[in-house]
């Protein structure tokens, strides 16, 4: 507000024009300036407290339509139907064609102004009833526009608003008086208390601006959680409710022995190509791998052992020394698993790992060569494929996703496997979820784990789940430098299901 609209309007109220008091709508239009403003001004005096008085009122006010413009111009349909209309009258559906159309003709006949004679060789025609009419409904709408509204009888200002001829429009406005302390030197109150006012004792005198308790108030600006960490701490949540740990995950290098071998994944397979998987060139190699261990993981994968035949190939260290970006967090499990293993007396354990992995993958609009993995892991005695499908229902419904199809799948390092679906009722269709399986003895055995000992596990990408709910297409949307920061502010709380 500009300091000098308070003060003309001070000044009004001070020469008490019009007596009794003003309306803010009026003084706005006297003083040439915006309603908006002169309401600012208003607000900001009646916070110096007695100044002025302010009362709200509703004020209506009419207006014409465009088509009770068009009317006020040309005259009602009706009439003009009426006044082209021919001596002799005219077949029905040419009189429709006439100045006023069919809402015109409509009226005509209500008013009894023309008439239908059917039966003539062709078919009804339209004939005035009565010799001359006169246009109502454009004089009212005349004394509208000269301010006369409120005079109309009720019943005739309705008819016109339900033809839409005019329009009712409510305006916010005040009735403005002096107040008890009414003065047009206003002295601004003061909206902070200084130490300096203190020391001074001049707090004393001084006017204070009362606390507006009904401001808005600005909404607080404050940090927000990316829709990939809203999705993680989701998952999170699920896995530590169903008293799950989470494992070490803090390798992003890693030797090809625990991202493959150590999972019973040949040398030859496809997934250790250049392609698949970004190997290191400094340092190109693992310096440790656990001797014993690597000596029986050689041997499962070249001559077999625990009932398996293995691969039946010779098995080179150097190939498993190379290191690489791990392709899966399944090798931070891997880890995991063996330490386990070491314990004196196995104990069933429940892991959980969500971090981040790399492939060399040609990018897309889905595709990044880095996204993150979320694994469960579950240890126990007799684990079988009915405890792997129920705790997969179990997590999957804590995420709001509670149809799951099971689809038999393969992955090198679990026997039985399965890729898991969940009916989507966004998308109203089946997506695939996640994929799972029940870990290999050759896996486990070499590893020192008890033999009667099941390792269900299953994996999911958080990406997928996140560009889902939160409707991105495309994945650089929701990583990179192309993320609009104002996507991540608007992003709504996460729940799966809708
Ligand atoms: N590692 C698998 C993948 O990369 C996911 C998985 C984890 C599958 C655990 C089965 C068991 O897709």
């Amino acid at each position: 507000m500009s300091p000098g609209v308070a003060e003309l309007l001070l000044q009004r109220l001070e020469r008490e024009e019009p007596p009794g008091g003003l309306c803010s709508l009026e003084a706005a239009a006297a003083l040439g300036l915006d309603h908006q403003t002169l309401v600012g001004a208003v607000k900001s005096l009646q916070a110096l407290g007695e100044v002025i008085e302010a009362e709200p009122r509703a004020a209506r006010r009419w207006e014409l339509s465009a088509e009770g413009l068009s009317v006020l111009r040309d005259g009602s349909p009706e009439v003009r139907l009426f006044r082209s209309l021919p001596e002799g009258g005219l077949p029905q559906p040419e009189a429709m064609k006439l100045p006023g159309g069919s809402v015109g003709f409509n009226k005509a006949m209500a008013n009894k102004w023309v008439r239908l004679e059917k039966g003539g060789p062709g078919g009804a025609r339209v004939l005035r009833a009565v010799p001359e009419v006169q246009d109502t409904v454009q004089q009212s709408l005349q004394r509208v526009q000269r301010g006369e509204a409120e005079e109309l009888p009720e019943r005739e200002r309705n008819e016109l608003k339900r033809r839409k001829l005019l329009l009712e429009v409510t305006l916010k406005s005040y009735w403005i008086r002096k107040g008890s302390a009414f003065s047009t030197a206003v002295t601004r109150a003061e909206t902070e208390l200084t130490p300096e006012m203190i020391a001074t004792g001049s707090w004393r005198d001084l006017p204070f601006k009362p606390y507006n308790f009904q401001a808005r108030g600005l909404p607080p600006h404050c940090g927000r959680l990316h829709p990939l960490l809203r999705v993680r701490s989701l998952l999170r949540g699920a896995f530590l409710e169903m008293g799950f740990t989470e494992m070490p995950t803090d390798r992003f290098v890693e030797s090809s022995f625990w991202n493959f071998d150590a999972l019973f994944q040949p040398q030859q397979h496809p997934a250790r190509d250049q392609h698949d998987t970004f190997f290191l060139q400094d340092p190109a190699e693992a310096p440790v791998l656990p001797a014993g261990y690597t000596a029986k993981v050689k041997k499962v994968h070249s001559q077999g052992g625990y009932g398996s035949q293995g691969y039946k190939y010779e098995w080179r260290l150097e190939e498993a020394r190379k290191n690489l970006l791990r392709t899966h967090t399944t090798a931070s499990s891997a880890r995991a698993l063996y330490q386990l293993a070491k314990q004196e007396k196995f104990s069933p354990v429940k892991y959980f790992s969500i971090d981040r992995v790399f492939r060399n993958e040609s990018l897309d609009a889905t595709h990044l060569a880095e996204f993150h993995q979320v694994e469960g892991v579950v240890a126990d005695r007799g684990l079988t494929l009915g405890h792997l499908m129920g705790i997969l229902r179990q997590f999957f419904s804590k995420l709001g996703l509670t149809q799951l199809r099971f689809k038999p799948a393969y992955n090198p390092y679990t026997e039985p496997s399965m890729e898991v679906f969940s009916y989507h009722e966004g998308l109203k269709k089946w997506v695939e979820v996640g994929n799972s399986g029940i870990f290999r003895p050759e896996l486990l055995l070499p590893m020192g784990l008890p033999e009667n000992v099941t390792v269900i596990a299953w994996g999911l990408s958080l990406e997928r789940p996140t560009m889902i709910k939160y409707g991105i297409n495309n994945i650089r949307e929701l990583v990179g430098h192309r993320v609009d920061l104002q996507m991540v502010y608007d992003s709504p709380l996460c729940r799966l299901d809708a």
